[in-house]
């Protein structure tokens, strides 16, 4: 019997329920079905069917996929109307309001009027949420995250970026970002609402290597993508009836058309906070989502031209997703890498066919910390080194193996680095270090147990020396400092939107605070420094509307082009308080430091001419 017959004989909802996993033995993922109520563009009430299919793990099947990715809507006017838990028909509230159509939208007005008229001092937020001023912070935060939740035949399967109405231009800020939904899924996750990362989890994996090009040029097997959006459209042949269609993009339509190298690793990471914090391991048990971890693995694995154990990326394929000079090495791409190996390494099954990977991943993980630990720290004492740096050194123990000039240190490094403290640099390359200060990689350096205990401390003690240039009047910068005039212009080719101290040039992102600079501060003991900048943010944010960023050197304007209800500054917040409350539930995205690789870490430096600080007492190597 043909595997899609076989299927045919099942029930559906048992399947969806029960997680069943079918051909193990066989090679094949899993299949799921689902039933839900949708209603069509003509007001027809409909009910969805959704059969997300079955692959295979060779290429040729994967790229089949897509055609299941459709969610058939048939019209069933007997079928009794499925509602979500609020009692208002599941389809209301699809993609916020966009899907909505005229019968839905007469219905949510009247929800929204009869609100309305129970809140004598509210206010509307502008996306047609009524605030009520004797709401706390936190209960505004939880009701704008549960209207952004995007629906996928009936299904949460993710958060909308942004749902700014007033905004002229909605560009892609109405799709789910893998990257943005990563706050999001915490905040759910610790509010113990797990179907919707369960399904986000599930239904990305089906885009993975989804079959789009770019001028005839396809993605590497693996990718993920940095975005997709569910439409609602009229059925083949029956315009009566809807289905929904995931629709990716893997950059081929972004601005600048820049590959999200961060998204499957962001995958990675959620895929294990949602294992640890459900105790529910059937998920990254499944076949598919172990080859879907090993297609992102075999993808930066892969061997390249490059000398260095650094993830080798083009500009902007991280959260800064446009030209700012962040190609090649950069931080943020290294810190998610480093953490993502960890968690792959934690989840993969060890099985034979898997041990080849495990070692190229072990090896990766040893080779990654010692060159990141060692080239891209800096401090006082380092900076210092640096300045007396002999150059032009042929020979294989040069001390300044990257041939850095000294002239390359900028002056505003030698006011910014403090007496006490240091960090990771942004980038590594021949002859340049890109001695920026990045928020992200340096904190999830932190989470990841990529810097070491000392680093982590001395990056927080920094933060806390230069809080007036990193945190200032809402924290936190995305990097510090801004690229201006002649470096501007060369840099980001003259971008208007990253200008100095705006968006990703120098901008603060509410976003990073919460969940990054939380989880780092607990990590490290010190949730003291989270506290601060939260109860700092908590003045404006919600006041000014959920910005997306802030702009200026303090951070005193919200930003020029900034998003309002942006869905990554309320999850956010939301992350933090929760994580601030419990600290102990930040451990779903921390990575402890390895023993071994301590190991292997200590004798790689001892072997190292630049600095003999080998520590006593250590163990053989890590097995390389
Ligand atoms: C902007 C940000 C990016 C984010 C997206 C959606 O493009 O640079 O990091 O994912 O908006 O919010």
């Amino acid at each position: 019997m043909a595997v899609s017959e076989a299927f045919l004989h099942l029930d559906p909802m048992l399947l969806f329920k029960s997680g069943a996993n079918f051909g193990k033995q066989r090679n094949l993922g899993l299949v799921e079905f689902h039933y839900s109520l949708g209603t069509s563009q003509n007001g027809i009430k409909s009910y969805a069917f959704s059969s997300v299919g079955y692959y295979s793990t060779d290429r040729k099947n994967r790229t089949k996929r897509s055609c299941f990715s459709r969610c058939k809507c048939q019209k069933a006017d007997s079928i009794s109307e499925v509602t979500a838990d609020d009692g208002r028909p599941t389809s209301l509230s699809i993609n916020g309001r966009t899907n909505v159509n005229n019968a839905q939208e007469f219905e949510l007005n009247q929800l929204l009027k009869s609100d309305k008229e129970g809140f004598a001092n509210g206010d509307t937020n502008g996306v047609g949420t009524v605030i009520d001023s004797r709401k706390s912070i936190e209960e505004e935060a939880w009701d704008l995250l549960k209207e952004s939740v995007v629906y996928y035949c009936g299904n949460p399967i993710g958060t909308i970026a942004a749902s700014d109405t007033s905004s002229s231009s909605i560009l892609n800020y109405d799709q789910v970002f893998i990257r943005d939904f990563i706050p999001s899924g915490i905040a759910f996750l610790l509010k113990g609402e797990y179907d919707i990362v369960r399904n986000f989890i599930l239904y990305t994996l089906q885009l993975q290597s989804w079959e789009k090009t770019m001028d005839c040029h396809s993605p590497g097997q693996g990718l993920m993508p940095a975005s997709f959006k569910v439409r609602t459209v009229p059925r083949d042949g029956d315009d009566s009836v809807t289905e929904d269609v995931l629709d990716p993009d893997f950059g081929e339509a972004a601005i600048g058309r820049v590959a999200p190298v961060d998204s499957g690793l962001w995958w990675i990471i959620l895929l294990r906070a949602y294992g640890k914090c459900t105790g529910d391991l059937s998920v990254q048990e499944r076949v598919d989502v172990q080859t879907g971890i090993k297609m992102i693995l075999k993808l930066c694995l892969a061997d390249g031209f490059d000398m260095f154990p650094t993830l080798l990326v083009t500009d902007g394929s991280c959260m800064i997703d446009r030209r700012m000079g962040i190609h090649g090495h950069p931080l943020e791409i290294q810190a998610l890498f480093y953490s993502a190996l960890l968690c792959a390494r934690e989840m993969l099954a060890s099985e034979d066919g898997s041990a080849d990977l495990i070692r190229a991943l072990n090896n990766r993980l040893v080779a990654l910390s010692f060159h990141i630990r060692e080239y891209y720290w800096i401090d006082m004492k380092k900076l210092n080194e640096i300045y007396r740096y002999k150059t032009e050194e042929y020979s294989f123990d040069a001390v300044n193996k990257f041939n850095i000039y000294p002239d390359q240190i900028p002056p505003w490094l030698v006011e910014f680095m403090p007496a006490r403290g240091g960090y990771l640099i942004g980038n590594l390359q021949p002859a340049h270090m890109d001695f920026r200060f990045f928020s992200l990689g340096n904190l999830w350096s932190i989470v990841g147990s990529l810097a070491t205990v000392d680093q982590s401390h001395a990056i927080l003690d920094l933060v806390e020396a230069k809080w007036s240039e990193l945190v200032a009047d809402m924290p936190l910068k995305i990097c510090y400092p801004a690229l201006e005039g002649q470096e501007w212009r060369i840099i980001t080719g003259s971008d208007p939107k990253n200008t100095p101290w705006s968006y990703h040039n120098g901008g603060s992102w509410p976003t990073l605070l919460w969940q990054q600079l939380t989880v780092a501060c607990i990590k490290m003991n010190r949730p003291e420094v989270a506290e601060k900048a939260v109860m700092l943010a908590e003045r404006r944010i919600c006041r000014d509307k959920w910005p997306e960023y802030y702009d200026t050197r303090r951070a005193r304007f919200i930003g020029k082009q900034s998003r309002l209800f942006q869905t990554w500054s309320i999850a956010g917040y939301l992350v933090a308080k929760l994580l601030l409350a419990n600290p102990s539930a930040a451990k779903i995205l921390i990575n402890e430091e390895d023993a071994d690789l301590v190991n292997a870490f200590s004798c790689m430096l001892s072997a190292n001419p630049r600095k003999k600080r080998g520590q006593k007492g250590f163990k053989q190597p890590f097995l390389i």
